[in-house]
């Protein structure tokens, strides 16, 4: 009788306009949170060798229904990759899907040409395989397809997994770190469904890309974790396609954010929000008290003095994972009052470059992406600004592969003490200007490019995005250009 209820909401909210605001269909939190496996790996001749697999498959996203997805080695998402800063890598990516995909590895210090962009496509029944050697401290990172015009739709349809990075220090401190019990991936993405239980793949017109009327977590609605410890910790990371969430909970219980996109915090940051758009990741520590329960929700945004028209959906409210604590609850050690050195970036005087980015619509500096034209070449070993400003009256983001940035200020004023640390994306509230400061390092490649681009992922595809490489010295940077010029 529940099943057929749950079908018959949903088959209304199928059908509901994308121009009406959204109502969160409901569902029973009783399902097992899902916990992707850490992958298999085997360690040859020194370096650590993961299979991925891109494959067709179906899945029970939310309860009663069958959903045709995507995934790496299974129906949907895939599995957690986690190696140690030091280790070489290597990943066996086999493309089983019938179309061209990639592997892109979000957050990686790596060489362009194992970045897994829109340069390194992997045909229908192909494979690839990069190697590199983890030069970065732990963090959170993910993987997903990167192809060119097309990573919207590969993304929905649930090709995505977490990358989790240790080194020395992360294993020394006194953080929950037991993988699936008290350190738990949450990977959020929202869906919107035919009434047949199909993946609705088509924006409607919305500005934003696409925005389901339902909220995903590790692939189920609906989702509950058990939790044993005084302390959990919960790596968030916002795979959606658009929607940008501002995480909190129901009693607006306060927690502890420890990391950003790139690492540890300098210090635990005591909050009751965070918020993450398309691509960021944060790791928040939950105090728990015998018994209780408290559900993860996404607050609505209120993303900055921009007309967000409700018809966006991207104000709504949404349930997206209970925490329930056992009647008993094991002791966790108090936080570490030092988390690490922090972002410990270069400092602006150490910036010989500063170029302008101004986001418009579909365009950076009045361009649209070119496989054919590189925006920018920092030279290697150099520290650059870069000036971004959002001036489109609508909420994009800003993300750049291989280095992690710090955002020095924001239209001049220190950023607030949730974007102090190593980020690799940042939210661009409308007409402002963030300056980002970063520095490009170890691996120069005048033949393959970088990526920067907006992560709402419709908009990279329609062309947000420019390419970037990094020149050897003597092979000549684009010098001071604000917009870059091709070399
Ligand atoms: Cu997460 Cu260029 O991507
Ligand atoms: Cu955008």
């Amino acid at each position: 009788v529940l099943i057929a209820a749950i079908l018959a909401l949903f088959a209304v909210s199928g059908c509901v306009p994308a121009t009406e605001p959204m109502e969160q269909t409901t569902f029973p939190f009783d399902r097992r949170l899902p916990i992707p496996p850490l992958a298999d790996s085997q360690v040859v001749d020194g370096t650590r060798v993961f299979q991925l697999d891109a494959q067709e498959g179906s899945s029970e996203l939310v309860p009663g229904l069958q959903t045709p997805t995507w995934g790496f080695n299974g129906d949907v998402l895939g599995p957690t990759l986690r190696a140690e800063e030091g280790e070489q890598v290597a990943v066996e990516v086999r493309n089983s899907l019938s179309e061209p995909t990639t592997v892109h590895w979000h957050g990686m210090h790596l060489p362009a040409a194992m970045d897994g962009g829109p340069h390194q496509p992997v045909a229908p029944g192909g494979s690839w395989r990069p190697e590199w050697q983890i030069d970065q401290q732990a963090a959170t990172l993910w993987y997903h397809p990167h192809p060119h015009g097309q990573t919207e739709k590969h993304v929905y349809r649930g090709l995505a997994g977490m990358f989790i990075l240790d080194d020395a220090r992360s294993r020394q401190l006194d953080l929950p770190k037991d993988y699936g019990e008290d350190d738990i991936p949450v990977i959020v993405q929202d869906k919107r469904f035919d009434s047949g239980g199909g993946l609705v793949q088509d924006s409607q017109g919305n500005e934003l890309g696409l925005l389901g009327d339902t909220v995903l977590a590790n692939g189920v609605a609906g989702a509950v974790q058990e939790v044993g410890t005084e302390l959990v910790r919960l790596r968030l990371l916002n795979g959606s396609t658009a929607r940008t969430y501002d995480f909190g909970f129901d009693d607006d219980r306060r927690f502890d954010q420890i990391a950003t996109d790139g690492g540890l915090l300098a210090e635990p940051l005591q909050t009751t929000r965070v918020r993450l758009s398309p691509g960021e990741r944060a790791e928040i520590v939950v105090p728990m008290v015998p018994g209780e329960q408290t559900m993860l929700t996404s607050f609505p945004p209120d993303l900055g003095d921009v007309l967000v028209p409700s018809a966006f959906g991207a104000r709504d409210r949404f349930d997206v994972l209970l925490l329930r604590a056992a009647d008993q609850l094991q002791t966790s050690p108090p936080l570490p009052v030092r988390l690490s050195d922090g972002a410990a970036g270069p400092v602006a005087s150490e910036a010989s470059v500063t170029r302008s980015f101004e986001v418009q619509d579909r365009q950076i500096n009045g361009r649209s992406m070119d496989m054919n034209r590189i925006d920018a070449a920092p030279e290697l070993g150099s520290t650059e600004i870069w000036e971004v400003t959002n001036t489109h009256g609508v909420p994009h983001n800003w993300h750049v592969h291989d280095v992690q940035f710090q955002v020095l200020d924001i239209d001049g004023a220190a950023p607030p003490p949730e974007l102090r640390g190593r980020k690799d994306t940042v939210y661009l509230e409308p007409n402002r200007t963030y300056r980002l400061i970063m520095r490009f390092e170890d691996y120069a490649d005048p033949d393959s490019p970088y990526m920067f681009h907006c992560h709402l992922l419709l908009h990279e595809d329609q062309g947000l995005m420019g390419q970037f490489v990094v020149t050897g010295p003597g092979q000549g940077g684009s010098g001071q250009g604000g917009d870059g010029h091709g070399q």
